[in-house]
């Protein structure tokens, strides 16, 4: 099967490269096609940020603006970078040697020893330069541990490279030429997807075209941010003769408030659909910095998430408890549905055949909405979880009026709390009601021992989380957030401190 030429701006060049297979990785390309090695493999599997490059596109602002990602090339598709500029971390140095801030900060901080992760540490540094210090912001400590919680370091220690990462904007500015590049961007912007309609890598951007390539393509893998799909290639060897990448689609990529509700779509990368839930819900700012590290957030949708209904995946008990509903889309029309019932089975979808993952509609907060959201994982950062469990009461005068729960880690598929719910709704909040519905999700899950946890460990933390709710919302405990006084300021504005 024929397939497009790939084209992408490095270092101020148009590379076009032909007959690169649908499936070849971002990392393959660069080390085995192009002979870059500066960029490391290490995990091939998202986790440890040796790969780590940037890329950019337009903001989508009209004008020049660029908008900058750190990402894992090593579950990326290569064909997912057409029509954006790339940097490696060989791209960063001046021409004369001089080097970037990024790397000088490294260099003055110590930041490097054996040296393995130091091209996805500066990578990271550099995406981050572009996103803040160019833009005039300083790095905060908190700002660096974020963006840098996908990268790992096994001999330096982290303390230099964060020290680096909050010195760099000391340096003197460089910038990129954004009107340059931005021009050379548009004269490379890809196409619609009719001229390529049978090709081996499918790349719409409209959603007529979609739907139009899925009935037409139904053998084609489906891949947005590819952050799970990217690891059936680097761990499971599969190979997909064609794929259909979703990425492009202009109304995939919206996000946007209406009839009280937000709208985000699939393509929606996780970073700015969780940015979006935060400005709205303050109060899941942690929860939303624990989903995998940042070149994850930043390449992984939230379609993507709901779509492969993982039991364990996070964003679905989220959107379940805040009654989000999932528009699926195909040339016959478009449903809606609660998206607990999207789920029938482990990984079954009610997903038919020609359809997509159009978007997800979330409810804005209602009136005394108390929400907290919990992730139960080995390591703070960058971790699966063993347990997920999302709370939101509508709380008036001391009475449960409205409970929504969802579930992650405890079934076959996320799920809603509905006998906890049902003990809830109407009682007094009390420590006693907190109790019992905590009891009522233990009888309703049964969950699985697993190399995460135990069964009887994951029905303990259903009880046992149940009971942190009951206290944090007596301002007793502050624990999932990493801020005390952040944590008071939310209670106060709660009405419950
Ligand atoms: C290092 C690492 C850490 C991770 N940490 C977490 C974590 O903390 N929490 C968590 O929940 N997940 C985590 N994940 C899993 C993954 O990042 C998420 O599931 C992500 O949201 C997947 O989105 P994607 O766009 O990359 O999907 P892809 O990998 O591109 O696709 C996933 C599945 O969804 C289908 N699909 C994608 N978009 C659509 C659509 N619009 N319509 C129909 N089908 C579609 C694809 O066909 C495929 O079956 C992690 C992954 C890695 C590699
Ligand atoms: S090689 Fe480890 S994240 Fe890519
Ligand atoms: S410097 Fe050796 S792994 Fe980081």
């Amino acid at each position: 099967m024929n397939v497009k030429p790939l084209r992408f701006i490095r270092r101020g060049e148009l590379v076009t490269l032909h007959g690169v297979p649908p499936d070849r990785t971002l990392l393959d390309l660069l080390r085995e096609d192009l002979a870059t090695t500066g960029t490391k493999e290490g995990c091939g599997e998202g986790d440890c940020g040796a790969c780590t490059v940037v890329v950019a596109e337009p903001a989508g602002d009209g004008g020049d603006s660029l908008r900058y990602r750190a990402i894992n090339s090593c579950i990326r598709l290569a064909h997912s970078v057409d029509g954006m500029a790339l940097w490696t971390a060989e791209d960063l140095a001046a021409g004369d040697g001089r080097l970037h801030p990024a790397q000088e900060a490294m260099v003055a901080c110590h930041g490097s020893q054996c040296g393995f992760c130091t091209p996805g540490f500066v990578m990271s540094l550099f995406g981050m330069y572009q996103d803040h210090v160019v833009r005039g912001e300083a790095i905060t400590p908190e700002l660096a541990r974020e963006a840098l919680s996908g990268n790992l370091c096994r001999c330096t220690g982290y303390r230099p490279i964060l020290d680096a990462a909050c010195q760099m904007g000391q340096q003197p500015l460089v910038q990129v030429d954004e009107g340059a590049l931005a021009a050379r961007l548009r004269e490379i912007a890809p196409a619609s997807a009719a001229s390529s309609g049978s090709g081996a890598y499918l790349a719409p951007r409209a959603l007529t075209e979609l739907l139009a390539l899925r009935a037409a393509h139904p053998g084609a893998q489906v891949v947005a941010g590819c952050t799970d799909v990217g690891l059936w290639v680097t761990k499971q060897h599969r190979r997909f003769g064609q794929v259909l990448d979703v990425t492009g689609v202009a109304e995939l990529r919206t996000l946007r408030e209406d009839a009280g509700h937000l709208s985000i779509g699939a393509a929606v990368s996780l970073a700015d659909a969780f940015n979006a839930l935060v400005a709205q819900r303050p109060q899941l700012a942690a929860f939303a910095s624990r989903f995998a590290g940042l070149p994850v957030r930043n390449s992984g949708t939230l379609g993507g998430n709901v779509a492969n209904g993982s039991p364990i995946g996070d964003s679905m008990p989220l959107l379940i408890a805040l009654g989000a509903e999932v528009v699926l889309a195909s040339v016959r029309g478009e449903r809606a549905l609660p998206l607990e019932d999207f789920y029938l089975g482990y990984r079954k979808t009610q997903l038919a055949a020609d359809e997509v993952v159009a978007r997800l509609r979330v409810p804005q907060p209602a009136p005394g909405e108390f929400l907290r959201a919990y992730k139960i994982s080995k390591r703070y950062d960058d971790d699966i979880s063993a347990v997920c469990l999302v709370v939101n009461l509508q709380l008036q005068d001391g009475q449960v009026r409205s409970a929504r729960i969802g579930a992650g880690g405890v079934a076959a598929t996320p799920a809603r709390g509905t006998g906890a719910e049902a003990a809830l709704v109407g009682q007094a909040w009390s420590q006693d009601a907190a109790r019992a519905a905590g009891a009522a999700l233990q009888a309703q899950f049964r969950p699985i021992s697993d190399m995460r946890a135990s069964d009887a460990y994951r029905r303990q933390l259903l009880a046992n989380l149940m009971e942190r709710l009951w206290l944090e919302s007596q301002g007793a405990a502050t624990i999932n957030l990493e801020r005390p006084a952040a944590a008071q300021a939310l209670l106060s504005e709660e009405g419950l401190a």
